[in-house]
């Protein structure tokens, strides 16, 4: 029997995951230079974190969570960061301070989805929460970081679209006049809306289904039912955005899949992903902590899918073409010559430079050479019984062909001088 890996999740190996490496560090620049540090919460969460948080509603609370259940506790495997991390503050009281504080977290995630491309069910998340400031300054530095993050790759492909959902004294009149609006449509909407009517008729604005799109277009929009505080903070939020020089369209159709968000809503879509076409997504979720029984405190975030982001970047050939090589192959004939070079491949790689050499005692020079260009070595280094005799050693720069011919008694800095050190 063949055994696989379960559908919708991947491995990661080879130049792929070399390129994931690349992208990830960059990431993490960007966060730093924005004074966000990690934080990593469990794979795993009591039930609790998610339903009655996310919003009982949801896809992701409904049908999405993978669950483990044992005599007294049901788990789940983490479907989103947000919620994880509201556990971990209340959890360490990171939020008793007061004062602001930025977090960013690189997690895998787990939704059970119908996969298809951009949509998988682990996938990877660079997630950032800002809590403690309720200013729509805060909004904005949000949306200019996951900005920043697709600029530092001069990805262009993108569009910003931000809206308000208002808040909890604005958005139930505001849902009331949705349902009289959809309420004589009710037929002709798909049977997903239908089920979201009398709960989240706000969902009935994001549903993809051309018909239902149709029904939404000459529905109440929010931007013009917001209260006059969300509409003053919405207004702030543009003017800042304008001044970090973030380009941005107002969408009053964003109303986000998870149900804890106030004021500020924002999604980072592209066309180069297709259907699935979410970069990153994210808003102010002010009242989540009151749905852990807590005392509420300002918070605003986003989460960015790694998958969505390599796919862009393949898409427009912006990932390195040189992955990382070796410097330097050795090839010992014999036991003498190993005897030589083994001690000085370990010098080497204790001091940053990736060496290999060879362990086979058998094979001739040309099996060897052929190593030394799999590998895509800069250099192979060649002692036999003859080099140690004189007391030197042939070293082939394998990208130009050229032969010279080294002293022993210096061949560690003679290597020094020419290798690439690990960054
Ligand atoms: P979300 O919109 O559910 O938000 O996910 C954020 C991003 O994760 C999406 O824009 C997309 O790029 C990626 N993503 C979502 N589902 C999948 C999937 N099945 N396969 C691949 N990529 C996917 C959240 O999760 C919120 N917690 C974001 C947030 C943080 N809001 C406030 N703070």
């Amino acid at each position: 029997m063949e055994i696989k890996s379960v559908r919708g999740m991947n491995d990661l190996f080879g130049v792929e995951l070399e390129h994931w490496h690349y992208v990830e560090s960059k990431i993490k620049k960007v966060f730093h230079s924005f004074g966000y540090s990690e934080i990593r919460t469990p794979a795993l969460e009591k039930i609790e974190v998610f339903s009655g948080t996310v919003g009982d509603e949801t896809d992701i609370v409904e049908k999405q969570m993978y669950q483990i259940i044992t005599d007294s506790e049901t788990y789940v495997l983490r479907p989103e960061g947000t919620a994880s991390f509201m556990r971990a503050v209340l959890e360490h009281n990171l939020h008793s301070t007061g004062q602001p504080g930025r977090y960013y977290y690189y997690l895998p995630m787990f939704r059970h989805e119908r996969p298809q491309k951009g949509r998988l069910r682990q996938f990877h998340q660079f997630g950032a929460e800002l809590i403690n400031d309720a200013s729509p300054e805060a909004d904005a530095e949000l949306i200019t970081v996951l900005d920043q993050i697709y600029k530092s790759f001069e990805v262009t492909e993108y569009r910003v679209r931000i809206n308000s959902v208002g808040c909890i004294e604005c958005r139930p009149p505001y849902k009331d006049k949705l349902k009289d609006f959809f309420q004589p449509k009710l037929n002709e909407l798909c049977e997903q809306c239908q089920k979201r009517f009398e709960r989240s008729p706000m969902r009935i604005l994001d549903c993809k289904r051309e018909s239902c799109r149709a029904i939404a277009k000459t529905a109440p929009l929010i931007l013009s039912c917001i209260c006059s505080s969300c509409k003053t903070h919405h207004e702030r939020v543009k003017t800042c955005l304008t001044m970090a020089q973030v380009k941005f369209e107002e969408d009053p159709y964003i109303v986000r899949g998870l149900d804890y968000y106030t004021r500020t809503a924002f999604e980072f879509t592209s066309e180069l992903l297709g259907a699935q076409d979410a970069l990153g997504g994210g808003g102010r979720y002010d009242g989540l902590s009151s749905r852990f029984g807590k005392a509420p405190f300002p918070a605003v975030g986003f989460g960015l899918g790694m998958e969505r982001l390599m796919i862009a970047l393949q898409e427009t050939k912006r990932l390195p073409q040189t992955i990382q090589t070796p410097s330097f192959f050795f090839s010992p004939l014999g036991d003498k010559a190993f005897e030589l070079l083994f001690p000085l491949s370990l010098k080497l790689k204790r001091q940053g430079v990736w060496c290999e050499i060879s362990y086979e005692k058998t094979k001739g020079l040309k099996w060897l050479l052929k190593q030394a260009n799999r590998l895509n070595a800069d250099f192979s280094l060649m002692i036999g019984d003859e080099e140690l005799k004189s007391g030197s050693a042939l070293l082939k720069n394998m990208k130009s062909g050229t032969q010279e011919t080294l002293s022993i008694t210096s061949l560690e800095s003679e290597l020094l001088r020419r290798a690439t050190h690990a960054p």
